[in-house]
């Protein structure tokens, strides 16, 4: 196990909500800015048990317009990922920090991340998954609430709450620097040895 990214955090407070009653709380979501902007909230897709759980950074304008995560051009690449570990979108779930687009795809603020974070815990909470990949260093810094690069996080096993998490590249970085793919496939080796029982998270 690597060193964790944080000393331990106490523990967020347990929900014992389902994906829709979740949902239903965000309602027409106005706790930061970006409703001003957005077209969908973009909430998560897939599979309320799945025991993999995908975290990316926030909506562009493809989820934004369709209301789902990753299916623009990052969202192809994750698929193509997917396909090759012999995974499908359906078993596993996809989701963002922020569940909103950012203006010209800038980045979410330290605001926004901490205005949807109580959603994104309990999304955690309610699927339960048995491990969680974080799609680059914005996803990977909102949920571990670590500071390190992504490059020196990536590859190794951090927590959330017992869950283990491996930190990867996000996929439109991938898009731009496609020697590094074979990173990602290297840590997604080890995702699927502990998604297969085949390995531990250590
Ligand atoms: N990038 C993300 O981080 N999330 C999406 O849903 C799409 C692109």
């Amino acid at each position: 196990m690597a060193q964790p990214a944080e000393p331990t955090a106490p523990p967020e407070p347990l929900s014992t909500l389902r994906l829709s009653d979740i949902r239903q709380e965000m309602g027409d979501c106005r706790r930061c800015q970006l409703w001003k902007t957005r077209t969908h909230l973009v909430f998560g897709t897939g599979n309320p048990r799945a025991r993999l759980m995908f975290i990316g950074e926030a909506p562009g304008a493809e989820e934004d317009q369709q209301g789902e995560p990753f299916v623009g051009a990052a969202g192809q690449l994750l698929n193509r990922l997917l396909e090759r570990l012999g995974l499908t979108r359906e078993e596993v779930y996809i989701t963002n920090v922020a569940k909103c687009r950012p203006p010209n795809n800038r980045n979410p603020d330290a605001e926004e991340i901490a205005a949807c974070r109580p959603f994104l815990v309990q999304q955690i909470q309610a699927i339960r998954p048995q491990v969680i990949v974080t799609l680059g260093a914005v996803a990977t810094h909102a949920l571990l609430k670590a500071k390190a690069p992504l490059n020196r996080l990536r590859g190794q096993w951090q927590k959330w709450q017992n869950i283990p998490v491996m930190p990867t590249f996000h996929p439109s970085y991938l898009l731009r620097v496609p020697q590094d793919r074979i990173k990602t496939w290297e840590d997604m080796q080890k995702v699927l040895a502990v998604y297969r029982g085949e390995g531990t998270a250590d």
